[in-house]
């Protein structure tokens, strides 16, 4: 650690009391400048922290000259003396608050130019300027604590899995597409023109050949890439804890989750989470929450009125009830207070997710007041008040629409009321397995079923048989984890039958010929002694997002793209050269 002659001792926030009187030598940036009648206080910063450091020109008239010309995030390194700070300076809040460096000598290795922000805690800046200039914004103390922490996080991950067994073996990243249900980047071949290569949505597929190779048990940390809609909690390429294990249940796999995801928490923020974590199905998850990652840290649940609304004459509710659909409600519990204004923004956000309306009672008293009480005799009102358990003071809500419509939108209207009353403990971290999946999941647009997970699902043994003549009925062998109501995960004991692999492909409506040409590999490997196997992926990216609690995924990721796809650091995606175009045999058309 040697520049200029100079060989650090400390890292500037590692400077403690007991150092008092020794001399120290520190390299760091230029944080707060500030000159008290003549001596010039500056705090020198480095990852580990910051300590002020004096300039006094009765210790050093040159050195003094010199530190007047520092300005903010300068780059220096100073040799100095540590001593305690006068009586009445101590700051009980830093590491290093009982000392100051009154330095001897000074560096400048690099003034810095005038900042397009300051690189202080809780400057407002928008975020596109934080991530043209990354390198700047990660130089502030929240950054370099989400980024330390994301570290610690990894190496706890690689030291239990090696404690388990698990092998860390890479996957190609120039590969053939892996159906994760994105859509795929591709990457053309110049060796094979007109050709292209896919980069992984997963390693889903290597992962499951490495157990027919005999590994046992695989693990890596690694990119995955999806072209997909961005989101707070996406990115095109996201980093996944990725895991298989040969011979192995559903229970093996949950277990060994559970045990990552104790050693993150504990060596991270020191946090002792309780394994093993509570599990609901799907179905239940769905009609309580109207989600398959429910927020279990508040009820606010959801209830089933399709039965009493099939017997109603209000036609909004029977004729759903009555051709199919559902009719739900939920109870704001102590709402009443809502203005008209704010069920009209609500009714407006759950339209977001198809409903044509958002029926409402308000339960005073002695009286409701809502647009649709007429409608509904006193009988019938009784039973959906009682049903709801309502009272005086309650706000109830209504959606009546096909199943996936209610879910969706009473789900999400759930959370929203959930935000706005604050019911979430915002300390606790509740982790939910999502259990029970159906296999299968309709794609009404293309009028098709689609995998819930990705086509390499076992389903359960006793729904075999239903795979091609009613496939709306077979469960998987799935599991998500959760975590306060965001997926963090998700895996499967897998299909080892090539058989069983085709009848899939089938159900999916692949034809024979499609699934030689997509998975014939997969399917040829599974002919030659498969061991059953199964595993997961968790999200390490959305797992550090709620640890840090950040507000976003792109602060727990270095160099991250924008919701567009753009990396404002770089410019990427960018224009390439025509050579480079005509070597790979590709004309771009710019639409207008
Ligand atoms: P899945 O598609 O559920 O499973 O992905 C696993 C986990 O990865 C995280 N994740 C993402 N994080 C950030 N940005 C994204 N765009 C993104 N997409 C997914 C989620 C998710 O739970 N091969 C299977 C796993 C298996 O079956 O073993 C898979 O990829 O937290
Ligand atoms: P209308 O008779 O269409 O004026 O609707 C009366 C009330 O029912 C309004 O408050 C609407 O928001 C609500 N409403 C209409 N359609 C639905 C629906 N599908 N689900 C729930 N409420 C609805």
């Amino acid at each position: 650690m040697a520049v200029n002659g100079l060989i650090r001792t400390h890292y500037c926030g590692d400077v403690r009391a007991s150092d008092i009187e020794k001399e120290v030598t520190l390299f760091g940036w230029v944080q707060n400048w500030r000159d008290h009648g003549g001596v010039i206080f500056i705090d020198l910063k480095d990852r580990e922290g910051l300590v002020q450091i004096v300039f006094d020109p009765s210790v050093n008239e040159e050195n003094h000259k010199v530190a007047s010309k520092l300005r903010s995030q300068y780059c220096i390194g100073v040799k100095g003396t540590v001593r305690h700070r006068p009586e009445g300076t101590v700051n009980e809040n830093l590491k290093t608050g009982e000392v100051e460096v009154v330095v001897k000598e000074l560096k400048i290795f690099s003034e810095s130019d005038i900042l397009p922000f300051q690189v202080e805690e809780y400057v407002n800046v928008s975020e596109e300027v934080r991530l043209k200039y990354r390198y700047l914004d990660l130089r502030k103390p929240r950054m370099q604590r989400n980024l330390i922490t994301r570290y610690k996080a990894a190496f706890a991950v690689r030291k239990y899995l090696d404690t388990q067994g698990f092998i860390d073996i890479e996957t190609p990243i120039l590969t053939k597409s892996t159906p994760e249900g994105a859509r795929d980047f591709l990457v053309p071949s110049r060796l094979s023109q007109g050709k292209f290569y896919a980069l992984p949505q997963s390693p889903q597929l290597f992962k499951q050949l490495l157990m027919i190779s005999g590994f046992d048990r695989y693990y890596q940390i690694t990119k995955c890439f999806r072209d997909e809609d961005l989101r707070a909690d996406r990115q095109p390429e996201f980093t996944q804890i990725d895991l298989e294990m040969s011979f192995v249940s559903e229970e093996d796999v949950m277990e060994i989750t559970e045990g990552i995801l104790k050693s993150i928490f504990k060596e991270t923020i020191g946090i002792d989470i309780k394994p093993p974590f509570k599990r609901i199905k799907y179905k239940e998850a769905m009609e309580r929450f109207g989600s398959d990652k429910p927020d279990m840290r508040f009820g606010l649940e959801l209830k089933n009125l399709t039965d009493i609304a099939k017997q109603t004459k209000f036609k909004v509710f029977n004729t759903v009830a009555n051709s199919g659909g559902l009719v739900y409600g939920l109870n704001a519990a102590g709402c009443i207070d809502f203005s008209r204004k704010e069920i009209d923004d609500l009714t407006e956000f759950v339209s977001i997710y198809g409903a044509k309306g958002l029926a409402w009672i308000k339960v005073k008293e002695n009286e409701l007041q809502s647009p649709i009480v007429k409608f509904f005799t006193k009988d019938e009102m009784d039973k959906i008040l009682k049903a709801l358990d309502a009272k005086a003071g309650d706000l109830l809500f209504f959606v009546a629409d096909k199943p996936k419509v209610v879910y969706d939108s009473l789900g999400a209207l759930r959370l929203e009321i959930a935000k706005k009353l604050k019911l979430a403990d915002e300390n606790e971290f509740n982790f939910i397995w999502v259990t029970d999946f159906p296999l299968f999941e309709f794609n009404e647009d293309e009028n098709r079923f689609e995998a819930m997970h990705h086509p390499f699902t076992s389903p359960i043994e006793d729904d075999l048989q239903y795979l091609n003549s009613d496939p709306a009925r077979v469960k998987a062998r799935a599991y998500d984890i959760t975590l306060n109501g965001v997926e963090i995960g998700g895996g499967s004991i897998r299909i080892h039958r090539s058989d069983v692999q085709e009848k899939m492909f089938r159900a999916l409506n692949i034809s024979d010929e499609d699934a030689k040409i997509k998975f014939g590999f997969l399917i040829d490997a599974l002919k030659f002694g498969a061991p059953p196997h199964g595993g997961i992926a968790l999200g390490l990216d959305r797992i550090m997002t709620l640890i840090l609690k950040e507000e976003s995924i792109r602060d727990v990721i270095a160099f991250p793209k924008t919701q567009k796809g753009v990396c404002m650091l770089t410019d990427a995606p960018s224009d390439v050269e025509v050579k480079q175009l005509n070597e790979l045999s590709i004309k771009v058309i710019k639409k207008k």
